[in-house]
């Protein structure tokens, strides 16, 4: 050790510079999974804020810093906006020599894969790295999610609910007892046999850090993932930043290093600053730490500095071009960042063989949507907006730029926009299976669907849907969800699309003097069929309907029970109060587990619920969906206001006077709160 750190020593005194190109030059292996946030924001090179992050990446791994003593290391280094976080931990079953080596590989390989990005995380088999510009120590974050399929193989078709049963099962047992493991090791191991006698291992682990119900709310999320990402894989494993849920047919972890905590427990050391050490060699190491440490970031610093004077006018520059890309609607430089989504009609044109018929996917409330190619061979979709809108060219492009910043795996992406004389089209992602009113609601299509399937379908959406209302910096209600605007990649995933087109479409949601219910009648809820008031629990109102409708294989509208015809959601809430909800089931579901079939119903009947305060929020949509043991509210019967007689699901479009809205200062509120953060 001290040959090496006295060789270092001399190389850090020669150049700093030198030591970060030869320590880049040695190769570690490719992350399994890692993440940069691009949109969290960038370093300069030489910047103060990178200088910390190297020392603290550097005494994370220094071989005197043992964490917590379980695998487990917290630090921050650095002053105000400067300041960087890191947490690492390693896998519960590692020794602490294949962690430090693991930490290594990781300090390395996450600056190199996420060079400028102020925050990241990268995972390796035995160990996870993730730093940050804002605190991150004790705090759940079950999102971004990494699923990876560890062992690609699929179980045999005949075997897989039983395993996935009994996987579950220990899933669930091994989360419990990681929770409730002491603030060291929050971790647990075991094994159980499928129904077949095909062992299964499993593993939960949280950071330590987290407090036993965060714990349990990060492993039951991450456990629902499982049902979306593993579909009949033998091994796979769910992760996000605060913890992990994994199962293999293989033994993967090493239970003779799983040694019970001792007590007392060791001292908790933080590597920065070193610690006063008890051991005398362990007192030495620090030592030659300091006399390490304090060198290079004096040598930095004045480098840094010196950067510091050359970048400071570049870096104001940086600042006011960050500016412009917040929302505000007279700064004209946005149009800037909005030319670099703008096509011009030549080229769509091109792509879409002239707005042909045969190029035509379907036609929507917004006008006619065509399929395209672009030169490149991206796929696309076009929809060619009917020209009625009365937004201005400006409006519509800083409109554009806030949809397309919306990102998310279960939403349609847009990609552009065209405007040119009175055409205005909108470029789109093309998602290659059709939307799921033509599976779902198709006969025999249906029966292709299974329950996984589905399920997936409606985690899917709903997590779409959630992004919109709380996750996005738009707060967006859709307020026209329904099964024709979700369409279904080819692997299955629902995207939601056509969201947003109240901001694109302009709908004189600040007016106060009309206003415009754009919906599906059979989707709407009450309130804002009515009366025009909508909120994010009028979607929730619409994702009921999608629910039933999914599990159902049937449209509300147009219901058909035997004889009766009568609306969808009065024969579910008949059948759930008779306690005959299975009749509502699709016949063509003969497998699937049927306690998550009846959850689902059962949260379909709480989302159409006629109060607007009895729905529960996306939000708490997905936490009934990944945690069984969450008792639900009991439903009380829906809002009938629309029997099948005149129900259609041709989009509506009508104008209502507002003189009511005017004097309802719920709505105006609403507006407020939920649509038009950014008054303009
Ligand atoms: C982290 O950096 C981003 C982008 O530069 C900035 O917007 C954010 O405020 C910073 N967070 C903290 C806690 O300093
Ligand atoms: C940060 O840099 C990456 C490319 O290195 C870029 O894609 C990303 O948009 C940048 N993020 C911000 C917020 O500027
Ligand atoms: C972890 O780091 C945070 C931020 O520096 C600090 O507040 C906290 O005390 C640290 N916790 C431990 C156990 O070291
Ligand atoms: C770290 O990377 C080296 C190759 O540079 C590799 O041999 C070693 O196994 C890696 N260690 C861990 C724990 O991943
Ligand atoms: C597993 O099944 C999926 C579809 O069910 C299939 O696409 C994939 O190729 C299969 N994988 C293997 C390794 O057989
Ligand atoms: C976690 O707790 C369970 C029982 O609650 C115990 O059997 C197991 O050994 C503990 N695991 C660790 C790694 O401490």
């Amino acid at each position: 050790m001290e040959p090496l750190m006295a060789s270092s020593r001399f190389v850090f005194f020669l150049s700093p510079i030198l030591l970060l190109i030869s320590s880049q030059s040695l190769a570690q292996p490719e992350f399994p999974s890692h993440d940069c946030f691009n949109e969290k924001g960038n370093y300069t090179t030489g910047s103060t804020y990178q200088t910390n992050l190297n020392t603290l990446l550097s005494s994370l791994s220094s071989p005197s810093n043992n964490g917590n003593g379980y695998g487990f290391y917290n630090s921050s280094f650095g002053e105000n906006a400067d300041q960087v976080h890191a947490i690492a931990l390693c896998r519960g079953d590692v020794m602490a020599d294949t962690c430090r080596g693991c930490l290594s590989n990781s300090t390395k390989k996450l600056t190199q894969v996420c060079p400028n990005q102020k925050e990241a995380i990268g995972f390796y088999d035995e160990c996870m790295l993730r730093y940050a510009n804002r605190s991150i120590y004790g705090a759940m974050e079950k999102d971004p999610v990494f699923p990876l399929w560890w062992n690609i193989h699929n179980l045999s078709s005949s075997d897989v609910d039983g395993f996935f049963q009994e996987m579950r099962k220990l899933l669930k047992d091994l989360s419990g007892q990681a929770a409730a493991n002491g603030s060291l090791r929050k971790f647990a191991v075991g094994n159980k046999n499928a129904p077949n006698f095909q062992p299964i291992y499993g593993l939960a682990q949280c950071t330590p850090d987290l407090a036993e119900q965060a714990c349990s709310e990060c492993l039951d999320a991450a456990m629902g993932e499982i049902t979306a990402y593993c579909e009949r894989k033998q091994g796979c494993r769910v992760q996000n930043p605060s913890c992990t849920v994994r199962y293999e047919v293989n033994r993967f972890y090493d239970p003779t290093t799983v040694v019970p905590l001792p007590s007392p427990p060791p001292p908790l050391s933080s590597p920065l600053p070193p610690s006063t050490s008890t051991g005398g060699s362990k007192s030495r190491r620090s030592r030659t730490v300091i006399i390490i440490v304090v060198p290079i970031i004096v040598s930095v610093v004045l480098i840094v500095i010196f950067f510091c004077i050359c970048l400071r006018v570049r870096r104001t520059k940086k600042k006011l071009e960050t500016k412009k890309l917040l929302p505000s609607s007279d700064d004209t430089d946005e149009i800037g960042s909005a030319e670099s989504l703008q096509f011009d009609l030549a080229t769509i044109r091109d792509s879409t063989d002239d707005f042909s018929e045969a190029n035509k996917l379907g036609q929507g409330g917004f006008g006619s949507v065509y399929r395209g190619r672009l030169l490149n061979g991206e796929d696309i979709a076009v929809k060619r907006l009917a020209t009625n809108s009365v937004q201005g060219d400006l409006e519509f492009k800083n409109e554009v730029l806030l949809v397309a910043k919306l990102q998310h795996r279960n939403l349609v992406r847009l990609l552009g926009f065209c405007l040119e004389g009175s055409e205005r089209l909108l470029v789109y992602e093309f998602v290659p299976n059709a939307s799921l009113d033509h599976i779902i609601f198709d006969p025999t299509k249906r029966a292709h669907l299974d329950w996984v399937r589905r399920y997936k379908i409606i985690v899917g959406t709903a997590r779409g849907l959630l992004y919109l209302h709380e996750d996005s910096r738009l707060r967006i209600i859709h307020r026209d969800l329904k099964a024709s605007n979700i369409l279904i990649d080819a692997e299955m995933n629902p995207k939601i699309s056509d969201f947003g087109m109240a901001r694109l479409f302009v709908l004189d949601q600040t007016q106060g003097n009309t206003s415009r219910i754009v919906g599906t009648y059979g989707y709407m809820a009450p309130e804002y069929a009515m009366c025009g008031h909508f909120s994010v629990k009028s979607d929730v109102y619409s994702f009921g309907v999608l629910v039933l409708e999914i599990v159902s294989g049937q449209k509300n509208s147009g219901f058909q029970h035997g004889e009766n015809a009568e609306d969808l959601l009065s024969f579910a809430w008949r059948s759930w109060r008779d306690g005959t909800a299975s009749n509502l089931i699709d016949p063509t579901l003969n497998t699937g587990s049927r306690t998550e079939i009846m959850r689902c119903i059962h949260i379909g009947l709480l989302c159409v619920q006629e109060n607007v305060a009895d729905r529960p929020t996306m939000a708490s949509v997905i936490l009934m969906t990944n945690s069984y043991s969450l008792t639900l509210p009991v439903p009380s019967q829906p809002a009938f206001y629309l029997h099948s007689s005149i129900g259609s699901d041709m989009p509506l479009r009508s104008e209502y006077n507002s003189d009511r809205s005017k004097s309802n200062p719920v709505k105006v509120m609403e507006y407020e709160t939920f649509t038009e953060p950014h008054p303009r």
